[in-house]
């Protein structure tokens, strides 16, 4: 194919070639590559790995001879000395000056924007759990300790124990997510005396936490780093079932029942 010759001049120019090239690549990556099937946007930091291996093939290919390094240099020298190019070079000054000072902005400025997603703090537990091998129905569930009035001061003595020998350094002395450790955890214990806790779930959705922990949270429940250990591990049923007895007890909340809650067994709250 046969250029106009004003056109020649430049794409025989290693330094436009030059130019031409890191603009193709530019817009190749960022541009073109996103509308293929199955890609992404290209992220900033991949943009800039990608933008400098191209300018260091093109500087090694502008540099390769004499004759074409010192054409490829011709433009940049004239534009920073030669007198009728001495407004091109206020605008190359002005531009660079400009782009340096939006990127450095763009780095230090504060932006307010809300978190990429909505945490579920309360997420819908699973229908049924395996607790130590054994398949337990959640939805309905309701805390069997409570069918047998009898034996509840003893088994609220347990829970007591319990919580004293394990909650306490987490959920701490008064159930209100003050212990001893508490500040060392993102997210912070659970404050039980908070009408957001266990004030708004069924006892099943409390049995379901306490047994699986942290690592027991849905997808929903994340990306959070829960210190919540998973208490299957550790303790029976009926210590779970005291524990959380207790901690009814103790807060004066009543356990929110299945007749008013309906299918789920707890309110989905959003942080
Ligand atoms: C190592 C610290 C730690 C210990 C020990 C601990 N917890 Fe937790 N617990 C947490 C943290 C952190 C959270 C909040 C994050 C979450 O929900 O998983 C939490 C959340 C909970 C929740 C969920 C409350 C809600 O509103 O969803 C319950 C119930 C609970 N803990 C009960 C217990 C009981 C009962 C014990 C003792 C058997 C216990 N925890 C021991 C750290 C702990």
């Amino acid at each position: 194919m046969r250029l106009p010759p004003g056109i020649r001049r430049y794409a025989d120019h290693p330094f436009w070639q030059a130019v031409t090239i890191l603009v193709l690549a530019y817009v190749l990556i960022v541009f073109v590559i996103p509308l293929l099937p199955g890609s992404a946007l290209v992220p900033k930091s991949v943009v800039l790995q990608y933008m400098a291996t191209v300018l260091v093939g093109v500087l090694i290919y502008v540099s390769d001879n004499e004759g074409r390094w010192r054409r490829f240099q011709e433009p940049i020298r004239a534009m920073l000395i030669e007198r009728r190019l001495k407004l091109v070079r206020a605008g190359v000054l002005v531009a660079v000056t400009l782009l340096v000072g939006c990127l450095t902005l763009g780095q230090v400025r504060t932006t307010v924007s809300a978190p990429p997603n909505l945490r579920s703090i309360h997420p819908a537990p699973p229908a049924d759990i395996t607790f130590r091998g054994k398949t337990m129905t959640l939805t309905g569930l309701e805390n069997p300790l409570r069918r047998e009035p009898d034996s509840l001061a003893a088994d609220l003595a347990l829970g007591k124990r319990v919580y004293y020998q394990n909650c306490l350094p987490c959920h701490g002395d008064h159930l209100d997510g003050q212990g001893h450790y508490a500040s060392g955890f993102n997210p912070l214990p659970a404050n039980f005396q908070d009408n957001g806790t266990i004030a708004q779930l069924t006892e099943s959705f409390v049995f379901w936490r306490i047994a699986k922990g942290g690592p027991g949270l849905p997808r929903e429940g994340t990306p959070w780093n829960s210190a919540m250990p998973v208490w299957e591990d550790f303790l029976s049923e009926r210590e779970i079932w005291s524990v959380i007895l207790f901690l009814y007890d103790q807060t004066g909340w009543k356990p929110r029942t299945w007749e008013k809650s309906g299918e789920q067994g707890a309110g989905s709250g959003h942080d």
